[in-house]
């Protein structure tokens, strides 16, 4: 975690340069509990257009899917601590389960090659391999967290997309970016996912992933997954 404090600095301070650097190289320009042992323990036997802080859709039948009554779990990635931020404002809200995307081959720490390797696996449609697995039966409600890299999502959710199936489930995206929002990944999520209920995801600054409480309630509260 210090480590992870760490690079969210340094993330925070050159997000912003990543942004316009990406943007003028022609890309799309982003304990509480874990989750829970049983579900770890199940876990093997389980098969495997752009829009920043959109707030809208469906409030009307979020009374039947609050994210208390039905388990609802928070899935998320995160290399430099900010996506995490969000993910555990949303575990404090909600009460839902925590999952973290924890690659099996770690990333490297340092930022400038990071982006090479992310581009990388990005133009080699790369599946990286996830560390481990979660039973998602018990869950109705996902948050999907993950931040923006070179304009869509890290290939490593591609790979949670792929390997998961959330047919019948809620799913809430949210992201951190400096400054590109979700790109077109709401749409790739829609699209991988054609049976999940999608909804309006919650897009946040890197700068404002920490102290997102107000920004986070309202938007639980506007798709209908307040507590
Ligand atoms: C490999 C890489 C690529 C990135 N690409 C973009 C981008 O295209 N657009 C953007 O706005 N921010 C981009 N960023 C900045 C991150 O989206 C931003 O710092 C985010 O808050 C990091 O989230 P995290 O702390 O959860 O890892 C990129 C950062 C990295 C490391």
């Amino acid at each position: 975690m210090k480590t992870k404090r760490l690079k969210k600095m340094i993330s925070v301070m050159i997000a912003g340069t990543a942004a316009i650097c990406l943007a003028a190289c022609g890309s799309q320009t982003g304990d509480g509990s874990t989750v829970s042992d049983q579900a770890k323990e199940n876990a093997d036997s389980q098969n495997p257009a752009d829009a920043d802080a959109g707030q809208e859709e469906n409030t009307e039948d979020g009374a039947e899917r609050a994210a208390g009554e039905s388990g609802a779990l928070v899935v998320y990635f995160s290399w430099s601590g900010n996506t995490e931020d969000v993910a555990q404002e949303i575990q404090n809200q909600t009460g839902a389960d925590l999952f973290e995307i924890v690659p099996a081959e770690p990333y490297t720490d340092d930022y400038n090659e990071l982006l090479d390797v992310a581009q990388e696996e990005q133009s080699s449609d790369a599946r990286p391999a996830i560390a481990d697995r979660v039973d998602l039966s018990g869950y109705d409600t996902v948050f999907l967290g993950f931040p923006n890299w070179w304009g869509d999502m890290p290939m490593i959710l591609y790979t949670f997309l792929d390997e998961y199936d959330l047919s019948g489930k809620t799913v809430a995206p949210f992201n951190t970016s400096g400054g590109s929002g979700f790109s077109g990944s709401l749409a790739t999520i829609a699209e991988m996912e054609p049976d999940a209920d999608v909804t309006e995801g919650l897009s946040l600054g890197s700068s404002e992933a920490a102290g997102c409480a107000e920004t986070v309630s309202g938007w639980l509260s506007s798709i209908g997954l307040a507590e």
